[in-house]
């Protein structure tokens, strides 16, 4: 069993499991995310007064810049000023920090990552096997720093610190909409500061290719839009992703969702291709490159060694995902070739083109990666698999030797709840019957946030804070699975996060007030956070993509989570699990009375706004939400009982306030929900 132990400042109580952590005041937690692998709570803080005098010793010169920036961190975080140390000056230092070696040129995903911390009155010593730990160290001290009665303070604490995964990782789509390179350094930070040490960028795809090659430049010329990465640019993502432990994995998705090649060379598509970039279509399917042209491996010999040669990291992946086996079936040529070389479908013919890029990557000093397609009995072991089809695939390949990383269930572009990801472990279901030795096979995982729907403006937004939560699950032990607990953390972080520049809640504020217009932001704002974007794929199944479409509707500014949604939801509980919480049934009262007199307040404004006109729909239900759910509450707090008629018409304003329209869901409707199902009823 895993333990961790968490003691309050004023009392001494150990806490055995998280199970138990529920029990207490989350505010009594410090608001670490990830939960360390082992963490006491002492008396006692010591306190952020300054100077705050630094001693490194040990370390590569990451670590000089990581205190620069955590000094720049913490003033930022806190208000107050830590700046540079006088050299002159004869303090103690309070901050010692010691690494037992220096980090590998690149870094490797075998590299030990674990500190210890150990904080009192006196100061904070922070020792780890190699920079990388030392750097999560910092970032477990800047998460720890909060108010005391005295100013700002670090709790005393002891922590010793390692990760469950050694691959932890954030994918993101730069294809479909382009990010720009400063977006990808702020995601970059994000990461740093929840201990993910993985971006992967999906380079290339249907809708763009996405980095400059000198190689081959047709590819950013024709197929890019202007909208690419110089290699220059690509050289300044990689050093600073490496001063912040971060490894970057580049991915070129081939043979499908390559029409970014096939615009560039059109002879290679294994059909007529598109004479442009597609910039409305996803799920029709278009021609992959033709495994059986040879000009085809000489192309990606050319670009990926001048890939491999850009991007340092040890992995480079190929993609491989979803490619139709309709222009391979129906082509003459290709047809003729899989006969005369004995391959019996599109899977050997993806089979052998796998073989062909794997001697390619190879040459070029990588290992390859691909999605799960690839896995093939006859595939060489050294690929790694990443599963993203489900945890079975994960199991599979794992089980058949192969390295693997699970995505399933981390597809943030899908729109669940931070808890739902939190709750999906790389090595559950099929994962959890293989022995130890497989076990090791499953390196960890990756957030995935693909393109259709995200632009610079609300990328953070879909990013943030939910991947904080998938980051907790790679690094803390798998018995940390407490969601209120890190819902509470959670909330947190977040506004830490803001302060390392991501612009998730600010930008849902920006976009929100650009939708109300000349209504009164607070009125539209009762409305608006009472919804959520549909899930899943319900978007793209609705309303046709396009990349050119302004993403600038309520579903593009809300979070994917409404935090006000899910605080309701969960006052109703408090509230319906202890009758004498009082506080509780006040403030559900408050919000329902709210939600009433809304829309008597947002009805004039409708006529003269289109964004508006999208969402009043939900305008007289959640209105009705708040009278039925009053009407329960009163019923409860005066113990009376409601006709089965009234029962009824509760039950159907809930069913009305299901629907979903304009792509986004009421999300307060199983809080009020819980409330009509205790109504007691007149036999
Ligand atoms: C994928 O989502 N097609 C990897």
């Amino acid at each position: 069993m895993n333990r961790f132990f968490l003691r309050s400042r004023f009392q001494t109580f150990i806490l055995l499991t998280p199970v138990l952590a529920a029990a207490t005041s989350f505010a009594e937690q410090p608001s670490l995310m990830p939960w360390p692998s082992q963490i006491d709570i002492k008396s006692g803080t010591m306190s952020l007064a300054h100077p705050l005098r630094v001693e490194i010793s040990g370390c590569d010169a990451r670590l000089v810049h990581a205190v620069d920036r955590f000094r720049a961190q913490l003033s930022l975080q806190t208000g107050d000023h830590y700046r540079h140390q006088d050299p002159e000056a004869n303090e103690n230092a309070v901050l010692t920090i010691h690494c037992s070696s220096q980090g590998l040129p690149v870094q490797s995903v075998s590299e030990d990552e674990s500190y210890a911390l150990e904080v009192d009155a006196g100061g904070a010593k922070l020792d780890a096997p190699t920079p990388l730990g030392a750097m999560h160290g910092l970032q477990t001290l800047l998460q720890l720093a909060e108010w005391g009665p005295g100013g700002w303070d670090i709790p005393a604490v002891r922590v010793q610190d390692t990760p469950r995964f050694a691959w932890r990782g954030l994918m993101i789509d730069v294809s479909r909409h382009f990010m720009p390179l400063d977006q990808l350094e702020r995601e970059i930070d994000g990461m740093a500061a929840v201990k993910l040490n993985v971006l992967h960028v999906h380079l290339s795809d249907d809708q763009g290719f996405r980095v400059e090659s000198k190689k081959a430049p047709k590819l950013q010329l024709l197929a890019s839009e202007g909208m690419f990465y110089t290699q220059d640019q690509i050289r300044e993502l990689v050093a600073f992703a490496r001063e912040r432990g971060v490894r970057i994995i580049p991915e070129f998705d081939v043979p499908g969702h390559s029409t970014c090649w096939t615009v560039a060379y059109p002879e290679l598509a294994s059909d007529t291709p598109s004479p442009r970039l597609v910039r409305n279509q996803t799920d029709q399917q278009l021609p992959p490159l033709d495994p059986t042209n040879e000009k085809v491996y000489k192309l990606l010999d050319d670009v990926f060694g001048e890939m491999a040669r850009l991007f340092p990291d040890a992995y480079f992946h190929i993609g491989g995902d979803e490619v139709d086996p309709k222009y391979w079936n129906k082509s003459e040529h290709i047809q003729a070739f899989m006969k005369t070389h004995d391959l019996k479908d599109a899977d050997a013919l993806q089979a052998m083109f796998n073989k062909r890029l794997l001697a390619i990557v190879t040459k070029h000093g990588k290992r390859m990666i691909g999605w799960d397609e690839i896995l093939v009995p006859e595939l060489p072991k050294e690929s790694m698999i990443q599963s993203w089809r489900g945890p079975k695939a994960l199991a599979v390949a794992a089980k058949q030797g192969f390295s693997t990383i699970l995505s399933a269930g981390y597809y943030i572009d899908l729109m669940y709840p931070a808890s739902y990801h939190y709750l999906v472990d790389p090595l559950a279901g099929d994962a959890a019957n293989l022995t130890p030795e497989e076990q090791k096979r499953i390196l960890g995982g990756e957030a995935a946030e693909w393109a259709e729907y995200i632009t610079p403006e609300n990328a953070d937004n879909r990013i943030w804070p939910r991947t904080a939560a998938v980051a907790e699950r790679y690094w803390s032990p798998a018995s940390v699975r407490d969601v209120d607990s890190m819902y509470a953390r959670l909330d947190r972080v977040s506004t830490e996060l803001e302060f390392f520049g991501l612009t998730h809640r600010s930008s849902q504020e920006r976009m929100l007030a650009r939708l109300a217009g000349s209504a009164p932001k607070d009125v539209v704002m009762v409305l608006a956070e009472t919804l959520e974007p549909v899930k899943e794929y319900e978007r793209g199944e609705t309303h046709e993509f396009d990349a050119d479409m302004p993403l600038n509707q309520f579903i593009d500014a809300l979070s994917p989570e409404s935090e006000a949604s899910r605080r309701f939801n969960r006052l109703v509980d408090r509230a319906l699990s202890n009758p004498q919480d009082l506080v509780a049934r006040r403030d559900v009262r408050r919000i329902l009375e709210r939600w009433r007199e809304n829309d008597a307040l947002l009805q004039p404004y409708v006529s003269a706004s289109w964004p508006l006109q999208s969402i009043v729909v939900f305008s007289t239900p959640v209105s009705q939400l708040g009278s039925v759910g009053l009407e329960a509450l009163d019923a409860m707090e005066d113990n009376v009982v409601v006709t089965a008629g009234e029962h009824a018409a509760h039950l159907d304003v809930l069913k009305t306030a299901e629907a979903h329209h304009s792509m986004l869901q009421i999300a307060v409707t199983p809080g009020v929900r819980k409330l009509v199902e205790a109504e007691k009823l007149t036999r």
